[in-house]
């Protein structure tokens, strides 16, 4: 939930296929600069576009904020690997990001929570850059970029400007690291249970076959087991 000023809130959530109507009617209710801005074309959203934009495909993030139970703005993260190179032998995991606020909406916040959604869970994913293509004349965009994430990196194309946002890696617990004498002190116990266990098992046989067997004079109790004891304590 984002309180985008002191009379509004606003809810982010992952787009259903039941909001494609009202998906549509946002798109429609948009000024033709938003739609241009966003679509680079005035574009009116079709079935399929809608299909698309409601997350419809496995590579695409879809989220839309909603206040008051209508949608007051959209953004979606197309995943894509690029191609392997010498730094990124496997191929940078990449996602552009396409966002657009309803026009009574926009400057209380809405278009940097969703950015910030679609990072949070792009970040998940194990995506590891965002990316973004811009009109060079869509100035509230190139200021929200270079406000919220400064380490973007700008680049310029025939027609548009080519967004970079490196994400970095999230933070998972990492398993316990041991130090060498810890591993051997630990390999070592784990031998010495293989061999207690082996010692168990022949112990077990000794008995079975005493128990079989009459046992034979002065055997009274099973030998002890010396070479445990030596190796459960390495250094002697
Ligand atoms: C670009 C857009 C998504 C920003 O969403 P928004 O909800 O208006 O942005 P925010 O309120 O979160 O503002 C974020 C920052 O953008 C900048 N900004 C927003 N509106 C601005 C304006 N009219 N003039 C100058 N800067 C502006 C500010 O730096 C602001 O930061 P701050 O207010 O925290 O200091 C929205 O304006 C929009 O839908 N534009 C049309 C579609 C579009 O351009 N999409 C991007 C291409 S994919």
């Amino acid at each position: 939930m984002i309180r985008t000023d002191s009379r509004a809130t606003a809810a982010i959530r992952p787009v259903h296929p039941a909001d494609r109507p009202a998906l549509g009617g946002f798109f429609e209710d948009l000024s033709l600069e938003s739609r241009y801005l966003r679509f680079f074309a005035p574009v009116r959203p079709t079935a399929s576009l809608l299909r698309v934009l409601s997350g419809g495909p496995a590579n695409v993030d879809a989220v839309v904020a909603v206040a008051d139970g209508v949608i007051v703005g959209h953004a979606m993260a197309t995943d894509r690997v690029e191609a392997r190179t010498f730094e990124d032998p496997c191929g940078a995991s990449v996602t552009e990001i396409g966002v657009v606020v309803a026009d009574a909406w926009q400057r209380r916040g809405v278009g940097t929570a969703l950015m910030r959604t679609l990072i949070t869970r792009a970040q998940a994913r194990g995506v590891t850059s965002l990316a973004m293509d811009v009109l060079p004349s869509n100035r509230r965009m190139l200021a929200m970029i270079t406000g919220h994430w400064p380490q973007a990196v700008i680049t310029h194309s025939p027609d548009s400007l080519e967004i970079r946002i490196p994400l970095p890696r999230l933070q998972l617990p990492q398993p316990q690291m041991r130090t060498a004498p810890q591993l051997v002190r630990a390999l070592v116990t784990l031998g010495a249970a293989a061999l207690i266990g082996r010692a168990r098992r022949d112990l077990r046989t000794q008995r079975e076959r005493a128990h079989d067997h009459k046992p034979a004079a002065g055997w009274s109790k099973p030998p002890r087991i010396r070479t445990l004891g030596r190796l459960s304590t390495p250094s002697s």
